[in-house]
């Protein structure tokens, strides 16, 4: 989401005459995209803001903006530590940026924005293959250790057809693949619900790939996993964040899902999509996470075997109701139980990795590997990175691979 709040910005900036540098001393403005999810992400911010001073001083003349979710929680507070920013806007203010170069911007913009959803804004994207698109913006269910209802304001669905509009468009552009954002995708609501919209969105001719990001245990429906099964270009893939395998913690999180709740929504998906991956969310150490609780979350991950999953350490944020709870974990406990759930799923990451060597499998070429210059990298549908040997193919088309070797954090392939 943030990286795609950061497309915005250059595709307004791009309309007012700003062409983008990697070098911050040509730069006329420079522009810090803050993420405040976790407090380490606070901290690298201002570290670096700081270090930015001295480029003010010797060039007056450079402005420093501040947005994200920083900008919307730290607000003024900002001007106190960083005298050198000239402009702080949240996440749902970046069409002030239209008035930077005219000097129209005001200099602190932190309002509720009633238009965002339906006030669309120009994008510059990164990638040429697969785009990001916006389809609601906000939250409205107060996870209790969540700062995002607090900087994104409340949820709202864009209309359906500005989302045709801007996917038909990508398709147009040569884009193949969408991922569908929005902090709890499955309560998306106008005319149509987010399965109706992935039902049009599937008719788009051109786009052969389709996914979404995130999507709540809660409000996942059985018509939106029909919808899943049924649409061929809906990926075989779902982030489906569990947190915790305590459905005791599951409550002080105010998630609205037992762990056998949670349980039962992953049965239904595999019963009806047998192929389907599922990556998730855990928080090691909540407020009030006693060892048995860290079990039943060892257990969860043995049980349901993700594909994948992303981890952090309870960070205690700013307003919400867990930065006030008792029963702090211990930060070496913290560490050593994401540690241990880390590990764990490394181990069932591997094996289920290499469970699909001989498989045959549909990639997306994206371009070249990071790690090694020799190799293209895609994705399969069910959303895992594979390497192979360049064979001629390109960036944006599609090749069916056998996979020989399936690691942690990638498969390879070879052309079948
Ligand atoms: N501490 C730790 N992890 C958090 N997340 C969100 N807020 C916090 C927090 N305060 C994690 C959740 C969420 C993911 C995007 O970030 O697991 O699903
Ligand atoms: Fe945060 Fe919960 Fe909303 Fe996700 S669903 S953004 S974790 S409050």
């Amino acid at each position: 989401m943030n990286v795609h709040d950061s497309e915005k910005m250059l595709g307004i900036l791009e309309k007012e005459g700003y062409t983008e540098t990697d070098n911050a001393l040509e730069a006329d403005l420079i522009i810090f995209n803050t993420c405040s999810i976790r407090e380490k992400a606070s901290q690298k911010f201002f570290s670096e803001l700081g270090r930015i001073r001295s480029l003010k001083r010797k060039r007056p003349g450079v402005r420093i903006a501040v947005a994200g979710c920083i900008a919307q929680h730290e607000g003024r507070k900002i001007l106190g530590r960083a005298p050198h920013v000239d402009f702080i806007f949240g996440p749902q203010n970046l069409h002030i940026l239209k008035d930077v170069a005219s000097g129209r911007a005001p200099s602190i913009s932190l309002d509720e924005n009633p238009y965002i959803a339906t006030r669309d804004l120009p994008a510059k994207r990164g990638d040429p293959v697969r785009a990001w698109v916006t389809i609601m913006y906000g939250c409205n269910n107060f996870c209790s250790y969540c700062i995002v209802p607090f900087t994104r304001g409340r949820e709202r669905s864009r209309p359906s057809r500005h989302i045709y509009s801007e996917v038909y468009e990508l398709a147009a552009k040569g884009y193949k693949e969408v991922t569908l954002l929005g902090q709890n995708v499955n309560s998306y609501l106008s005319d149509v619900n987010f399965a109706g919209l992935l039902r049009m969105l599937n008719r788009v001719e051109g786009i052969q790939r389709i996914r979404f990001v995130t999507s709540h245990p809660k409000d996942l429906s059985v018509d939106l996993i029909h919808a899943m099964s049924e649409l061929d270009k809906v990926c075989e893939h779902i982030h489906l964040p569990l947190q915790s395998g305590s459905s005791d913690v599951l409550k002080l999180m105010n998630r609205g899902y037992t762990y056998s709740d949670y349980v039962e929504r992953v049965a239904e998906l595999r019963r009806i999509i047998p192929d389907i991956s599922i990556t998730s969310d855990i928080i090691a150490g909540f407020p009030g996470e006693i060892h048995s609780d860290h079990l039943l979350t060892i257990e969860a991950l043995k049980n349901i075997e993700f594909d994948g999953i992303f981890a952090f350490k309870f960070s205690p944020r700013p307003r919400t109701k867990a930065a006030l709870m008792r029963n702090e974990v211990p930060e070496e406990t913290k560490a050593a139980r994401l540690s241990e759930i880390l590990a764990l799923q490394d181990v069932i990451t591997l094996r289920k990795n290499r469970s699909i060597e001989g498989t045959l499998q549909e990639i997306l070429i994206e371009g070249e590997s990071e790690t090694d210059p020799e190799k293209l990298m895609g994705r399969t549908r069910t959303n895992k990175i594979v390497t192979f040997s360049k064979n001629g193919t390109s960036q944006g088309t599609f090749a069916r691979l056998q996979i020989v070797k399936g690691r942690t954090h990638s498969l390879e392939g070879i052309a079948s």
